[in-house]
């Protein structure tokens, strides 16, 4: 593991604490079952009709596991490099029966074997702690059946060029669609390495890896919003805010 993913690992077993903190709360909200955007449903719908083995990568507070699984998964893998994440996750799948096993690794080095996976689930702030895009197209590519589907639903690379203010939409000075990295400023992971991936890049890499396109969604709607209802102007519905990606493994 190279210095800066090293680094951001130690960020995210800190910002990870806050799924123990707040196991409880989270608990409840896997109950509900809401953890899924009616537009992922959408997308993935077929594909859950067929009962699929899902490996979830960086799979996180563990909540869109619980849902996979309420919509026809048949198993779900997660995965994180967060040990804290990963044990918080699991002991509130232990608790509500469902079939989720948590793995902990980095992605896109991952000890799972070939087409181990009839989906692969990811996202909600995922790409962009990816320091190589192809890698991870191709690890995807690796871990999907023939005919498997990759489906990511994520914060629309634009986003890191919005202000948050809330009189009018801005570009903050700072940033460049086309800059390959900036700092974090924000919760969780403040001051952690992001990559930057343009939509060009996350489409080139997966046709690369030999994943076919079938959908490519960009929504107004961020995929989070802050817990303090702060309401940026930049997500009252004019520019893009996340994107949905549904891919088949060709062969
Ligand atoms: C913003 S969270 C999103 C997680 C999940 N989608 C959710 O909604 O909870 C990002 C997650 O990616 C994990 N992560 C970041 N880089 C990783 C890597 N290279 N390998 C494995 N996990 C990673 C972090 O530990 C964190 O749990």
């Amino acid at each position: 593991m190279d210095a800066e993913v090293a680094a951001n690992r130690v960020a995210w077993e800190r910002a990870s604490r806050k799924h123990v903190d707040e196991y409880d709360e989270l608990l409840a909200e896997a109950r509900r079952l809401e953890s899924l955007r009616a537009w992922e449903l959408e997308l993935l719908g077929p594909t859950l009709a067929e009962a699929p083995v899902v490996v979830h990568l960086q799979s996180g507070h563990g909540l869109d596991d619980v849902d996979l699984l309420a919509k026809g998964a048949r198993k779900v893998v997660g995965v994180d490099y967060s040990s804290t994440a990963a044990a918080a996750a699991q002991r509130r799948a232990c608790e509500l029966e469902v079939g989720v096993q948590y793995v902990v690794a980095e992605v896109p080095t991952l000890p799972l074997r070939d087409g181990c996976a009839d989906l692969v689930y990811t996202g909600k702030g995922a790409l962009i702690w990816m320091r190589d895009i192809q890698a991870w197209a191709t690890e995807v590519a690796r871990l999907l059946k023939p005919g498997g589907r990759l489906y990511v639903y994520e914060a629309h690379p634009t986003v890191p060029l919005w202000s948050w203010d809330e009189d009018k939409p801005r570009i903050r000075d700072d940033r460049s669609y086309f800059a390959r990295s900036h700092i974090n400023d924000s919760f969780p992971a403040n001051g952690a390495q992001e990559w930057q991936w343009s939509l060009g890049d996350i489409v080139t890499a997966c046709v690369r890896a030999g994943l076919a396109i079938e959908a490519l969604e960009e929504y107004a709607e961020p995929f989070w919003r802050p817990a303090d209802g702060h309401r940026a102007a930049a997500w009252e519905g004019r520019l893009p805010n996340s994107f949905s990606l549904l891919a088949r493994r060709e062969g």
